[in-house]
């Protein structure tokens, strides 16, 4: 009998990933003969061991933090949104032995707002807090839905007026810090900052929140997020973690590798997201 292809996520840390289960899945349902494994690797080796991954017959990595932006620069070409994003979060080993790298992170956001969500987000106003490789793959995708206007705001201003500029020509995009996001609130807050991580929330005025606001986490945990509780606690509409994002682009991943698309519907449901 043939191996399986092999697959993977390749982060730093990596053990709490739940890629392997969502893949596990997504295999399952299609009938797909795959192996997908978590790969710890430490910056200074991320170029050697990914090589050495596809060299062995590797034919796809996910690509987490730190290494996005690493992933980038490895792959021989990229597509047009991973270009843009300047981050990587999907390798595809092609035929002629060359690597691809695409971003899945802004599809699985937008999926997820719209598909799942059930969010009409054409003609709002958007804040994103944070400005690092999170936000970079998501605004692309989010300035296609023709936003009234979306605002970066990061603990750094420059890093947000940086990364707005570089996205200026795709719609009306403004980048500052947090104590410039002005009075009004917003329709839809996505929480893109690293900020959870240490329990905390991003030091943003709560009157960006009314009671029509949506409020979003890419961060997701079992119990609830810092940033959720926050948007709770400050009288938003909903607020969501970012569940569905992870499933949605782990699909959008699998797609390209496997030619087949899965249903995220019984994934969510088994992540108690339904
Ligand atoms: P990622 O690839 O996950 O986006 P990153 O490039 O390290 O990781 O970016 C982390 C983001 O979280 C940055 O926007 C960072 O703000 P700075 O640019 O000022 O560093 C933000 N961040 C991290 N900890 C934060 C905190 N405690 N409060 C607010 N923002 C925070």
């Amino acid at each position: 009998m043939s191996a399986p292809d092999q697959y993977g996520v390749v982060g730093h840390p990596i053990s709490h990933s739940w890629s392997p289960f969502i893949h596990g899945l997504f295999a399952k349902q299609t009938d797909q003969f795959i192996n997908y494994r978590l790969y710890d690797i430490a910056p200074e080796n991320f170029r050697a061991q990914v090589l050495e991954f596809f060299s062995r017959g590797g034919r796809g990595l996910n690509v987490t933090v730190p290494h996005k932006e690493a992933a980038a620069e490895l792959a021989n070409e990229l597509t047009t949104r991973a270009d843009r994003a300047g981050a990587v979060n999907t390798l595809i080993f092609n035929s002629d032995h060359t690597l691809l790298g695409d971003n899945t992170d802004g599809h699985g956001l937008v999926t997820d707002l719209r598909k799942n969500l059930g969010l009409d987000i054409t003609n709002e106003r958007m804040l994103i807090l944070g400005a690092g490789g999170a936000t970079r793959g998501v605004t692309e995708p989010l300035l296609a839905l023709g936003p009234t206007e979306l605002v970066i705001a990061n603990r750094t201003p420059e890093r947000a007026i940086n990364l707005a500029s570089l996205f200026s020509d795709l719609g009306p995009v403004r980048g500052c810090g947090f104590e410039d996001v002005g009075d009004e609130p917003f329709d839809v807050i996505i929480n893109a900052t690293a900020a959870g991580l240490t329990g905390s929330v991003p030091n943003v005025d709560s009157d960006v929140i009314a009671r029509h606001t949506v409020c979003y986490d890419m961060s997701y945990s079992k119990s609830a997020t810092p940033f959720v509780s926050w948007a709770i606690e400050h009288g938003c509409a909903r607020a969501h973690k970012g569940w569905g994002m992870l499933v949605e682009q782990a699909a959008e991943s699998f797609t390209l590798w496997r030619g087949v698309r899965p249903d995220t519907e019984p994934v969510l449901a088994a992540l108690g997201m339904k």
